[in-house]
């Protein structure tokens, strides 16, 4: 039975020219900064997102988390967002490693954050009560918000704030890219406003393992100490950032397909009774949908769903999550169709 896995673009596996790749790297010790494939890697990173350089570390967590602890002292604040990738998935890190104190202001539905939430929720750095402010952390698109693209515009409002109250911006962009081909934009223009952008490999680009920190040169020289105290100082990594140059090269563009892939998954998944979903929300390559009630439990359909070979996940309350990638194709979105019809008749 054809296996169909829509439980996250994580699950890609690397393409046969990203395999042939990394056979064949040019390799050096990359804590020397001497693997000459990573320092391109980083190279093409940096000039892809617009930033003045970038540095190659294990995982998007791992890159949340340098970011977070360069802009942070103990003790000072990151106001994000309640429904962030880095609040809710990310072990509390910055908290645990880092002594930062995060400061939830709500979600929209389109994964932006309220301007006067958190111009509200910006301390008053004269009151010795309170924890120091120092970052607003943004996610692009939104992962938990069904891979919401930020309105194009809404950044440089978030810049304006931040100046105003001398902060600094961190946008997680683990799918930077999706976001960027949703829009038509370059990944330069989207990651414009923010002062460090996090961007995974290992997500819709398909690269087996790796995330970019990318920011200012004085910003990644920090974050390159950052990354050694947590041990993701990788030796001859070029192995993987052979992988994640294939993927900027070659992964970018097809990431429209999976964007297609998804809106005709929601489309035919909002026609099923007991689906409450607008296919019209979906902006990227994720499609959370929920069940009403007097459907069938979340786990049941998607234990329904595994027995025919097909991937959800059950992500708590009456909501499941369905991610295209790389891997999926047009007739996987029929046969998940097809079986999800059969079992919500
Ligand atoms: C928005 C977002 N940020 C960060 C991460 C963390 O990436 P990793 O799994 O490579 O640690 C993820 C993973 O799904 C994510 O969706």
């Amino acid at each position: 039975m054809r296996q169909i896995d829509l439980r996250s673009d994580t699950v890609t596996l690397p393409t046969p020219a990203m395999r042939q790749a990394m056979a064949v790297a040019e390799l050096g010790d990359d804590v020397f900064g001497e693997d000459p494939t990573v320092n391109r890697l980083e190279a093409m990173a940096a000039e892809r997102v617009g930033k003045e350089a970038a540095v190659f570390v294990p995982s998007g967590t791992m890159a949340n988390l340098i970011c977070l602890l360069a802009h942070c002292g103990r003790g000072e604040e990151a106001i994000i967002g309640h429904m962030a990738h880095t609040f809710l998935f990310e072990a509390g890190g910055s908290a645990a490693v880092g002594g930062i104190h995060p400061h939830t202001v709500p979600n929209q539905p389109d994964g932006s954050l309220d301007l006067a939430a958190v111009e509200a929720a910006i301390r008053d750095p004269n009151n010795a009560h309170y924890p120091r402010t120092r970052l607003i952390c943004l996610e692009n698109t939104h992962n938990r918000c069904s891979g919401a693209v930020l309105a194009p515009g809404y950044m440089a409002q978030v810049r304006a704030l931040a100046d105003r109250y001398g902060l600094r911006i961190h946008l997680d962009g683990a799918r930077l890219f999706n976001a960027a081909v949703a829009l038509g934009l370059p990944a330069a223009d989207v990651a414009r406003d923010a002062d460090s952008v996090s961007f995974c490999l290992s997500k819709g680009l398909s690269a087996p393992v790796g995330s970019l920190v990318c920011g200012s040169a004085e910003f990644v020289r920090q974050a390159r100490r950052q990354r050694k105290v947590l041990g993701g100082g990788m030796r001859q990594a070029g192995v993987l950032a052979a992988a994640g140059i294939v993927a900027l090269e070659t992964m970018v563009e097809r990431l429209a397909d999976d964007h297609g892939n998804a809106r005709c998954l929601a489309e035919g998944l909002a026609r099923l009774p007991g689906i409450v979903l607008d296919p019209a929300s979906i902006q990227s390559n994720i499609v959370i949908f929920e069940l009403a009630a007097g459907a069938p439990a979340p786990a049941e359909l998607v234990a329904g769903l595994a027995a025919r070979g097909i991937k959800m996940g059950a992500i708590g309350g009456r909501r499941i999550r369905a991610v295209t990638h790389y891997g999926i194709e047009a007739a996987d979105i029929e046969i998940t169709l097809e079986a999800a019809r059969a079992l919500l008749h």
